[in-house]
């Protein structure tokens, strides 16, 4: 294993990269019930219900936090339904060859396609600049009035109740966007996410960056792409559930809000990016076999493409689906153009405001009726395995505002009980796990703590 190093990557501005990295921990995006301080505590459970250090399968994956920091001692399958998941699982887990991060660098200069994402968005960056100096004299309507506007996919066709100089720009862009054949794919950043989760000139460097990883094919160009829309997000949370609203409920600006969009809108995503690439490229590896599948985890226990030796699995446990909160990194790895979903609002005929992709992934763990039987196909998937299972589940995620859980922890224990000769209860705290006694458990029942389950 390779010494412990601390990097704090400074950007040429104000920013800087959250991305402590002692050993094997690593954090590829701002993640809702991320796992990066209880990872040693994973790693211990692991070792001991399958003490032989044989391969592990990490079922649902997410940012990959975990499934690196397995990296560090165990061959991994990393699972997840989601398509961002299997990128930054691969990036992180399989490494990048040498150099890449210096002919990227030259490539993405070189490429025609940036220019021509740069000159259809030219119009409206030059308008944004204009209001962000206003906004930071004091006059922050007209940048209030262009974070209100939403998407400009959903703009194509319709009225803009806006002002001249903002509709004029809309306008020109979608034009400019046409003249120069861009199809939709290559402009999604700037049509779906521009000006409300990016400014616009963010979101044209998004779209070269994404163009570009997917043109050669690099997990670790994308997974970077992918860190930079986590990092440079106008969202409470770095989510993208919500685009942020300057203004409050009585339609008064909030300025202090103002204050810091206009200064991470300033950023720029290229620079980021490159941090994040030369990051990438530095993370140790100890092999490079890993595998990563995007896969719903019924068919990868049912055929996994690594034979596991344990199984670690840390499901969705609220109502809220993950695929709504990074819908967009969704989009990002994908590289599709979707068709955004209708808000309820307005007779169903708006397109929501957060541009949320159609056909999202809705998690059977998210929805009480099915939630049950998800997790009896979790526990006699991995029985038959023959292996045994670490189950994360957690009571209280402060990121998530305590919501409700969705299966109660002791149902969650009896399905287990049903498939496993012993199931041990563990309450995981940020630096060691203690047995549950009867009181800790009752606190884990009410939702106050995060437990492991060790079946075997
Ligand atoms: C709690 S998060 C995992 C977090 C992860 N351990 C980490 O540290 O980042 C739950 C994950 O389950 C994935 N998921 C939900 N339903 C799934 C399914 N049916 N099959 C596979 N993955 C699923 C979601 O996409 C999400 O990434």
């Amino acid at each position: 294993m390779p010494k412990s190093s601390a990097v704090k990557a400074q950007n040429d501005q104000t920013e800087t990269l959250d991305v402590e990295t002692p050993g094997f921990v690593f954090r590829p995006i701002h993640y809702l019930g991320s796992k990066l301080r209880v990872l040693p505590s994973i790693g211990q459970a692991i070792d001991r219900v399958d003490p032989s250090g044989g391969p592990v399968c990490d079922l649902f994956s997410g940012s990959a936090t975990v499934s690196r920091y397995l990296s560090r001692s165990r061959r991994v399958l990393a699972v997840d339904i989601q398509e961002y998941a299997r990128v930054l699982a691969d990036a992180v887990l399989n490494g990048a060859p040498a150099y890449m991060a210096k002919n990227f660098d030259a490539s993405v200069v070189q490429a025609g396609h940036s220019e021509a994402l740069r000159q259809a968005v030219a119009p409206l960056v030059s308008v944004e600049d204009e209001f962000a100096t206003r906004a930071l004299r004091g006059d922050i309507e007209p940048l209030c009035e262009l974070l209100d506007l939403g998407n400009l996919a959903s703009l194509e066709n319709a009225p803009l109740p806006v002002s001249s100089g903002l509709s004029g720009a809309v306008r020109e862009t979608l034009r400019r966007i046409e003249a120069l054949g861009l199809r939709g794919e290559e402009t999604v950043c700037i049509r779906h996410f521009g000006g409300q989760y990016f400014s616009y000139a963010q979101a044209a460097e998004l779209d070269a960056l994404a163009a570009m990883a997917h043109k050669t094919r690099s997990s670790v160009a994308l997974a970077a792409t992918l860190s930079t829309a986590s990092q440079l997000v106008n969202s409470i949370g770095k989510q993208f559930a919500q685009p942020i609203r300057p203004r409050d409920k009585f339609g008064a600006p909030k300025r202090h809000v103002v204050k810091k969009i206009v200064s991470e809108r300033a950023l720029s995503a290229r620079s980021i990016f490159m941090r994040y690439l030369w990051h990438y490229e530095g993370l140790a590896t100890t092999r490079r076999d890993h595998v990563a599948m995007r896969a719903d985890f019924r068919e990868a226990l049912a055929n996994p493409a690594i034979r596991p030796s344990v199984v670690y699995a840390d499901p969705p446990y609220t109502r809220d689906h993950y695929s709504r909160f990074y819908h967009s990194l969704e989009t990002i790895a994908l590289g599709d153009e979707p068709s955004i979903t209708k808000s309820n609002l307005g007779g169903g005929g708006v397109k929501s405001r957060g541009g949320y992709r159609a056909g999202r992934h809705q998690s059977p763990f998210c929805i009480k009726s099915e939630a049950p039987r998800a997790f009896s196909s979790l526990f006699a998937g991995v029985a038959d395995l023959g292996v045994p299972l670490v189950l994360s589940y957690s009571g209280f995620d402060p990121s998530m505002e305590a919501r409700p859980r969705v299966m109660a922890l002791d149902a969650v224990i009896g399905l287990a009980e049903r498939y496993f000769r012993e199931v041990q209860v563990e309450q995981l705290t940020d630096l060691d796990h203690i047995k549950l006694n009867s009181s800790s458990m009752n606190k884990a029942a009410k939702g106050t703590t995060e437990v492991l389950l060790l079946c075997r």
